[in-house]
C-alpha cells in the first residue's frame, strides 16, 4: 500500500491532509523521515506519526488526567470538551469510556473501539471504579455498613450495588462502586445526608491514573492495560 493510503486509513485523515504530515517531516519509516507519499509500505516497515507507532489495524487507546472544569461530551456551548486536550490526528473519533462530571478530576479513558469501551459501561460487566472523596460533613463510621448494603438514590427503582467505603479522615474517603449511575458518588453521599465536595477517579477495572500525568496530560494505553479489557 502507498505510504499516503497508509496514512489516511490508519489515522482517520485524507490523502491531503497525510501529504501535509509527509511534507513537515512528521512521518518516519524505519526510523527515517520519509516525505515521499507513493513509498510502499510492507510488513516489514514500522511507520510512526510524532514518534507513535501506526499499524492498519489499530484501535487507539488513551488514559487522561482530566482537569476541572472540562466536560466529557464531543459538544458543548460553555465548558471546553476533554477532546481539546488531544494533540492527535481527530480526536473527535474517539470516545470517553464512561464519563466525568465536570467537577470531578481524574482518569478518563478515551478510545474508538466501541467494543472495548463496552466492556467498561456496561452494567453487566460490574466494572469497579475507585474515588478519592471529600466531604462538606464528617462521616458516621456506620455509612461503611451503610454503603456495604446497598443505598436508595432518590428516582432509582433498586438500591445500589455494594459499595467499598474506605475512610481516611472525618472529611475523606475512598470508595469503590461497581457501576455508574449518574452522578452516581455525589447521589450517594446525598443519600446519607452529606455533600461531596471533592471527587477524583484514580482508578478503572485495574487501570490506574499514573501519576506522572499532570492535569490536562495524557498518555496512550499499555498494552497490558488495553488486554485487561479485552478479557
Ligand atoms: N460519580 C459522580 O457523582 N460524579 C462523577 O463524575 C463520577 C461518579
Amino acid at each position: 500500500m502507498r505510504l499516503d493510503k497508509f496514512l489516511s486509513t490508519t489515522l482517520g485523515i485524507t490523502r491531503k491532509e497525510a501529504g501535509k504530515l509527509l511534507k513537515n517531516k512528521q512521518i518516519e519509516v524505519n526510523g527515517e523521515i520519509v516525505k515521499n507519499g507513493s513509498l510502499k509500505v510492507t510488513d516489514d516497515c514500522d511507520v510512526e506519526f510524532n514518534g507513535r507507532s501506526l499499524s492498519l489495524s489499530g484501535p487507539r487507546y488513551f488514559m487522561l488526567n482530566k482537569p476541572e472544569g472540562f466536560v466529557c461530551s464531543h459538544v458543548d456551548d460553555y465548558n471546553p470538551t476533554v477532546f481539546v486536550l488531544f494533540d492527535e490526528v481527530s480526536p473527535e473519533k474517539l470516545h470517553v469510556a464512561g464519563r466525568l462530571d465536570g467537577d470531578t478530576t481524574g482518569l478518563v479513558l478515551l478510545t474508538d473501539d466501541g467494543q472495548w469501551s463496552h466492556r467498561i459501561t456496561s452494567p453487566r460487566h460490574e466494572c469497579e471504579k475507585v474515588y478519592y472523596v471529600e466531604l462538606a460533613d464528617p462521616l458516621p463510621e456506620e455509612t461503611v455498613q451503610t454503603f456495604a448494603e446497598g443505598v436508595q438514590l432518590r428516582g432509582e427503582k433498586d438500591l445500589t450495588r455494594p459499595a467499598k467505603l474506605e475512610i481516611l479522615n472525618e472529611r475523606e474517603a475512598v470508595i469503590t462502586i461497581s457501576e455508574g449511575k449518574y452522578h452516581q458518588v455525589k447521589r450517594m453521599f446525598a443519600a446519607v445526608g452529606n455533600k461531596v465536595v471533592g471527587l477524583h477517579r484514580e482508578q478503572v477495572g485495574s487501570i490506574e491514573l499514573d501519576e506522572d500525568l499532570e492535569p490536562g496530560e495524557y498518555r496512550p494505553l499499555t498494552d497490558e492495560e488495553i488486554a485487561y479489557f479485552l478479557k
